[in-house]
């Protein structure tokens, strides 16, 4: 069978990490003022720290590189340990050079959020658009929080969060799926899309089955993720777990 997606899969999940930052640094080093659209959640939090180490120990820099993280959610500010800014500052952002003012997030707390909308589209544009987009998978299958939903939205926009998408976040919302917020932003689908190039990781047993649908299933509005099928540039990266489902391994 021909993939346009190219799959990768590794031993373990610090392999996934350690190529993953790899690849974002050769992008960097080749690309300096590169745009790269970033993810959250629990997958990346290992490539982060590859990267801080790149930047530490290597003097890989970001001076000139600007960024675009996928999401946010709504009605929290920046110091709430929930939101994706926070998790950034700790994960990222603190440890490498950025500076400040090529950083780009959706503002959850703005007053009309669809004006925030409009403008971040705008600013993406403005940069030239996403060099390299990184990217989670949800257990649903949703990229950035695009869910599963009869039709999908192209650019960026609010979004009403699944249940199961407020539990696997309750953890920084002291456990409780009741205080995750209800509401997000999140780049579209062809602001994802749009991207030079995509790359989306996973890792665990618990992605499987998501992660075989998106590759070897139908184009559908029910797994966003599968939308991937169509980009020309497109990698998947997985470790063993994540992968097992897949009749490529
Ligand atoms: P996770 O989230 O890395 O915490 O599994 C992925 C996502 O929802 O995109």
């Amino acid at each position: 069978m021909v993939f346009l997606l190219q799959i990768r899969i590794f031993d373990n999940e610090q392999q996934v990490a350690s190529a993953l930052a790899d690849h974002i640094a050769s992008a960097v080093r080749q690309q300096p003022g590169i745009v790269l659209g970033l993810p959250t959640g629990r997958t990346p939090i290992a490539t982060y720290a590859e990267l801080r180490r790149l930047h530490a120990e290597q003097g890989l820099s970001f001076a000139r590189a600007v960024t675009f993280n996928l999401d946010e959610f709504v009605g929290i500010d920046a110091s709430h340990p929930g939101s994706f800014r926070y998790y950034m500052e700790q994960h990222f952002f603190g440890g490498v050079d950025v500076p400040p003012e090529r950083i780009h997030f959706l503002n959850g707390m703005a007053k009309d959020l669809d004006t925030e909308c409009i403008r971040y589209e705008r600013d993406i544009a403005e940069a030239g658009g996403m060099d390299l987009q990184v990217l989670g998978i949800g257990g649903n299958g949703h990229i950035g929080f695009n869910e599963p939903a009869d039709e999908l939205i192209a650019s960026t926009h609010r979004v009403t969060l699944h249940a199961g998408t407020r539990r696997d976040n309750a953890a920084s919302f002291g456990g409780d799926p009741e205080r995750v917020p209800r509401e997000a932003l999140s780049m579209g689908m062809a602001t994802i899309l749009k991207a030079r190039m995509l790359i989306l990781v996973a890792t665990g047993a618990g992605k499987a089955r998501c992660v075989e649908r998106m590759i070897h299933g139908p184009l559908t509005t029910r797994l966003p993720a599968s939308f991937l099928q169509m980009h020309r540039s497109a990698a998947v990266y997985l470790d063993r777990p994540a992968a097992s489902l897949l009749a490529v391994e």
